[in-house]
C-alpha cells in the first residue's frame, strides 16, 4: 500500500506514560505493556483504539485491569472497541530474539539481546501507537540471567536494581524525556565499558560509557574523544547542551545501519566504533568521529524535537548530517571535508536524483519508509540546510536554529516548521527557497562569462533547468546560491568573492571594473548541490586548477579537467592531452601545496563519476581510456612519484593532520607507480604492506597488490586473512579487496568467497564488504556476461528472506539500468525480472524492485 504525505491525520490516542516489563532470554523474552491512552480532543467518540504490530500477537489483553478478548488483529495490528476518554492498556507479548533476522526490533546478536526500532521496528516488540507523533514517557524494568547478561541498559536514568531469584537480577529505567517508540532502545549482554565523563557548561556531570565486548575495550579512546568533543561542540555552536546524567553508547557486531540515536542510549554498528590504527585506516577513523558526533547530535535534531511523520525524515537527518560534516570540518582539514562530502553526494545522491529512485528531500509518497533512508534525504538535504547558512550568513542562521528548538521543543515538528522558524528568528524571506523541499533531481545551470572591455564590465549569464526524473517537480524555480569569484587571468588574484542568487530560469549580473577578461570561478565551497554546465575551456580550466584561492574550486577545476578529456576520449571526439599533462605537471611542482591536498587533486575522476556524466556508459571503454590516462601521467612523472613515495615514507605513527597527509600521499603515489608500467610494482606494494604498522598502509598497499598477477599478491592476502580472521571488521576488508579488484576472475573469486567459511549473509556488515563493495567495481560488476548481475540478484533473492532492509539496498545498482549501453541495460533488466518474478518478495525490495522497473 502506498502512504502518502498529504494523508496525514493526527493520532486519534494518545499514551503520556508507558510502562514495559521484559523478562529476557535470548529464545524467549516476554514484554509485558502498560499504556496510559488519552482519546484525543479531536477524535470520534467510539474511534478504537489500533495498536501497531509486526509479527507479533497478544498473550493477553486488559482494559483497566479487566481481561479482554474483544480486539482482532488487522493486518497485524491491534483493534481494540474502547469508549470514553482514557484508559488503562495491558498488553503481553512473548518474543523470540535468536529468530529475529531482520534486525528489527528486538535481536540477538552474537550472545547479546538488542533493539533497532527506527523506523517501524517498535511493533516488532509490543502493541504501540509506532508513529513519531506520540511521545510518551518511559519507565521500564528489564530482568534477566545475571551470569549471560550482567549488563542491562535502556533509555534515560538507571533508577534501582537489584538481584532476583535463581540467579536472575533486574534493573528500573526512567527515561524524563518524552519520546516516540522509534526511540526507545534496550541492550542485555556481557559487555565492558569505557568510562568517562563530561561537563557541560552550565556545570551539569555527565557520565559517559561506551560498552563493547571483553577484548576491545582499547579500541574506544577515539570513539570517546570524539562524543566529548561533539558535546563541546554542540554547546559551542548550537548552544545545546546534553539533558541527561548518563550518556551510554553500545557496540552491536549486526547492524543494518550505520547507528542510532535512541535517547541516553545509541546504538552502533561497531564498525562505527571500534578502531585503533593495527586495525582500523584514516577513513574509519573519520567514519568513526563523523558518526558518533551524527547520533550526539541528534539528541537534539531527531529527539528532543522529532519528526512528525517520516515523511519530515529530512527535517532531523539533512539538519544533522550538515551539523556533523560542519564538525568534521571544524575537527579537521574544512577543505577536505568539503571536498569528501561533496565526492559522496556525487557518489550516492546524483546517480540516485537521476533515476527511477528519484524523490524530493521530502517525499510524497512511500511503501516501505526503510527504502528512504537515502543519500538524497540525508546528503542533499544537508546541502538544502548548508544553502540556508549560505543565505543568511551564519549569525542569522543561528537565530533561526535557537528560534526551531526553543519553539518545538517536546514536539514532532516539520520540515515547515524548520523553515518558518529560520525566517521568524532569522529575519529572512524563504518562501521561494522551500521549494528545494519537494523538487527531485540535480538542477543543470549553465554559467557563462562575457566581457565588455570598453566598458570594463563583466556579465555572468547564468540559466537553471530542473531535471524531469521520478516524481514531478511542482516548480520549476529554485533559489541556487553560487559563490562566484572573477579571476585576473594574468595573476589569478580577485576582487573578492560575490554570492550570485539565481533565482529565475535566467538570470544575468553585471560586475564592474575589469579591465581583462577574468576567468570565472563558480560554486565556489560547492555552494549549491548542481550539475554545472559553464562553457568553460581546457585552458581556463587549466588555468583555474593552478591559481583558484578556494580549494574546493581549485580541486574541482582539475576534476572538470580530466573528466572532458575522459568523456571526449570515450565517445572517439579528437582531444588534447598535453593540457592535462601540464596541469598535473603544474601542480606537482607546485611548492606551497600541502601533502593531504596535493593526493587529493592527484585522484582522477571515479569510473562511476565518468559514466554518470555520458548518456550512455560503457563500463569497459571507460575503465580502459581512465587506465590509459592514469599510465600516461605514471609514465610521464615517474621520477617526481618515485620521489614523493620516498618523501611520505612515515615515522612514528599519529593521527595528526600531517602524518595522515603522508599516508594518504603516498597510497595515492604507490597507485601511480603501479600504474607506471615498472616491473617493481608489486615488489614496492608488498614492501609497503610487510613494512606497515598501521592499516591505511596495509590497505594501500594490499589495494595495489589485488588487481596484480603477481605472487605477492597470493602472499599478502593469505598472510593477511591469518593475521586477521579472528577480527570481523578487518576481515571485512579483505572481503571487500578482493571484491574491488580488476582481475578478469574476480566474479568467479566472487562466487567463491560467498561459500568461505567465513562469510554469511547474517551479518550486514560482511555482505556489504563483500556484494556491496562488487556492485561499486565498475568494470567487474557490470562484465559484459552478465554474470556480475545475477549474482547480486540471487544474493537479493536470497537475503531477502532473512533481511529485507538490507537486500533492498542493492536494488539501486540494478536498477539504474536505462542508464548503460544496450547489451548491458537489457541484462541488468533481466536481472530485475527474475527478482521481481519471485513469489514472496518483501514490500521493501517490491518497492523499489517495481520502481525500477516502471
Ligand atoms: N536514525 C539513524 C541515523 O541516521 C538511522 C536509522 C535507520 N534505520 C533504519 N531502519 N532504516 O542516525
Ligand atoms: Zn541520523
Amino acid at each position: 500500500a502506498t502512504i502518502r504525505r498529504e494523508d496525514y491525520r493526527p493520532p486519534a490516542w494518545f499514551i503520556p506514560e508507558v510502562e514495559l516489563d521484559f523478562q529476557l532470554d535470548l529464545e524467549r523474552t516476554v514484554v509485558r505493556s502498560k499504556l496510559d491512552v488519552r482519546r484525543s480532543k479531536s477524535a470520534k467518540a467510539d474511534e478504537p483504539l489500533v495498536l501497531q504490530g509486526d509479527d507479533i500477537s497478544p498473550t493477553s489483553v486488559k482494559v483497566d485491569g479487566e481481561a479482554r478478548t474483544d480486539w482482532t488483529l488487522v493486518e497485524g495490528d491491534l483493534v481494540l472497541p474502547l469508549n470514553g476518554a482514557s484508559h488503562s492498556v495491558e498488553i503481553e507479548v512473548e518474543l523470540d530474539p535468536s529468530t529475529n533476522t531482520q534486525l528489527m526490533g528486538l535481536y540477538a546478536s552474537n550472545d547479546m539481546l538488542c533493539t533497532q526500532c527506527e523506523a517501524e521496528g517498535f511493533r516488532r516488540i509490543t502493541f504501540a501507537p509506532d508513529r513519531p507523533d506520540v511521545l510518551s514517557r518511559y519507565q521500564v524494568r528489564m530482568e534477566a540471567d545475571k551470569a549471560k547478561f550482567p549488563v542491562l541498559l535502556c533509555n534515560g536514568d538507571k533508577v534501582a536494581e537489584g538481584d532476583g531469584e535463581n540467579g536472575r537480577h533486574w534493573v528500573q529505567w526512567n527515561d524524563p524525556w518524552p519520546k516516540p517508540s522509534y526511540l526507545f532502545a534496550l541492550v542485555a549482554g556481557d559487555l565492558v565499558a569505557n568510562n568517562d565523563s563530561f561537563t557541560t557548561r552550565s556545570g551539569k556531570p555527565v557520565e559517559l560509557n561506551i560498552w563493547v565486548r571483553d577484548g576491545d575495550l582499547d579500541r574506544t579512546g577515539h570513539a570517546m574523544k570524539a562524543l566529548k568533543d561533539s558535546m563541546r561542540w554542540d554547546e559551542e555552536t548550537y548552544g545545546r547542551e546534553y539533558d541527561l546524567g548518563l550518556f551510554n553508547i553500545v557496540a552491536v557486531s549486526d547492524f543494518n545501519m550505520g547507528a542510532m540515536e535512541n535517547k541516553g542510549l545509541n546504538i552502533f554498528n561497531s564498525r562505527y566504533i571500534l578502531a585503533d590504527p593495527e586495525v582500523a585506516t584514516d577513513a574509519d577513523f573519520d567514519g568513526i568521529e563523523g558518526v558518533v558526533a551524527h547520533e550526539y547530535f541528534h539528541n537534539w535534531s531527531g529527539n528532543r524535537v522529532t519528526c512528525r511523520d517520516w515523511f519530515q525524515l529530512s527535517l532531523k537527518e539533512g539538519f544533522t548530517v550538515y551539523r556533523d560534516q560542519s564538525f568534521s570540518a571544524d575537527m579537521g582539514s574544512a577543505a577536505l571535508k568539503r571536498i569528501e562530502d561533496v565526492r559522496i553526494l556525487r557518489a550516492a545522491q546524483f546517480p540516485e536524483d537521476a533515476g527511477p529512485l528519484a524523490h524530493p528531500i521530502r517525499p510524497e509518497s512511500y511503501q516501505e519508509i526503510s527504502n528512504f533512508y537515502t543519500a538524497t534525504i540525508y546528503n542533499k538535504g544537508a546541502e538544502v540546510i548548508r544553502m540556508m547558512n549560505t543565505l543568511m550568513g551564519a549569525e542569522s542562521f543561528r537565530k533561526g536554529t535557537d528560534l526551531y528548538f526553543d519553539r518545538h521543543d517536546g514536539e514532532a515538528a516539520t520540515c515547515e516548521d524548520f523553515v518558518t522558524a529560520m525566517e521568524d528568528g532569522g529575519e529572512i524571506d524563504l518562501k521561494q527557497f522551500r521549494n528545494w523541499y519537494e523538487t527531485p533531481g540535480t538542477p543543470r545551470v549553465t554559467a557563462n562569462l562575457s566581457h565588455d572591455p570598453q566598458t570594463g564590465t563583466a556579465t555572468v549569464h547564468l540559466s537553471q533547468k530542473i531535471a524531469q526524473n521520478g516524481e514531478k517537480p511542482k516548480s520549476s524555480e529554485l533559489v541556487i546560491p553560487l559563490k562566484t569569484a572573477l579571476l585576473d587571468p594574468e595573476t589569478g588574484a580577485h576582487q573578492g568573492e560575490q554570492l550570485l542568487l539565481l533565482d529565475q530560469t535566467e538570470k544575468s549580473f553585471v560586475l564592474e571594473g575589469y579591465r581583462d577578461h577574468p576567468v570565472l570561478s563558480i560554486n565556489r565551497g560547492f555552494s549549491a548541490p548542481i550539475i554545472l554546465e559553464s562553457s568553460q575551456t581546457a585552458e581556463q580550466l587549466a588555468f583555474l586548477s593552478a591559481h583558484d584561492d578556494d580549494p574546493f574550486a581549485r580541486f574541482e577545476a582539475v576534476q572538470r579537467l580530466m573528466t572532458g578529456y575522459l568523456t571526449a576520449k570515450v565517445l572517439g571526439t579528437p582531444v588534447d592531452r598535453d593540457i592535462i599533462l601540464h596541469a598535473v605537471a603544474k601542480i606537482l611542482g607546485d611548492k606551497e601545496i600541502d601533502p593531504a591536498f596535493l593526493a587529493e587533486l592527484l585522484v582522477l575522476p571515479s569510473e562511476a563519476f565518468l559514466g554518470d556524466q555520458m548518456v550512455e556508459v560503457d563500463p569497459q571503454a571507460i575503465h580502459d581510456e581512465r587506465e590509459k590516462l592514469r599510465g600516461k601521467i605514471a609514465v610521464q612523472f615517474e621520477k617526481q612519484f618515485r620521489k614523493l613515495y620516498k618523501s611520505c615514507w612515515p615515522g612514528e605513527f599519529s593521527l595528526d593532520a600531517e602524518a595522515r597527509a603522508n599516508r594518504k600521499l603516498r597510497n595515492v603515489t604507490l597507485g601511480y607507480l603501479a600504474a607506471s608500467y615498472t616491473d617493481d610494482a608489486a615488489e614496492l606494494a608488498f614492501e609497503q604492506y610487510r613494512e606497515a604498522d598501521n592499516m591505511t598502509a596495509m590497505q594501500g598497499a594490499l589495494a595495489v597488490l589485488s588487481h596484480l598477477e603477481a605472487e605477492e599478491r597470493t602472499i599478502a592476502f593469505d598472510d593477511f586473512y591469518a593475521k586477521f580472521k579472528s577480527n570481523p571488521l578487518v576481515l571485512d576488508k579483505w572481503f571487500s579487496l578482493q571484491a574491488m579488484s580488476l582481475r578478469p576472475d574476480t566474479v568467479k573469486r566472487i562466487d567463491s568467497l560467498s561459500r568461505h567459511p567465513d562469510f554469511t549473509l547474517s551479518n550486514p556488515n560482511r555482505v556489504r564488504a563483500l556484494y556491496g563493495a562488487f556492485t561499486g567495481n565498475q568494470v567487474r560488476f557490470h562484465d559484459l556476461s552478465g554474470k556480475g548481475y545475477q549474482m547480486i540478484a540471487d544474493m537479493v533473492i536470497a537475503l531477502d528472506k532473512q533481511n529485507p532492509q538490507t537486500a533492498a539496498r542493492f536494488i539501486p545498482q540494478l536498477g539504474r539500468w536505462r542508464r548503460y549501453e544496450r547489451e548491458r541495460s537489457e541484462l541488468m533488466r533481466l536481472a530485475l525480472e527474475k527478482i521481481a518474478a519471485q513469489p514472496e518478495l518483501s514490500k521493501d525490495v517490491s518497492e523499489q524492485v517495481h520502481k525500477s522497473l516502471a
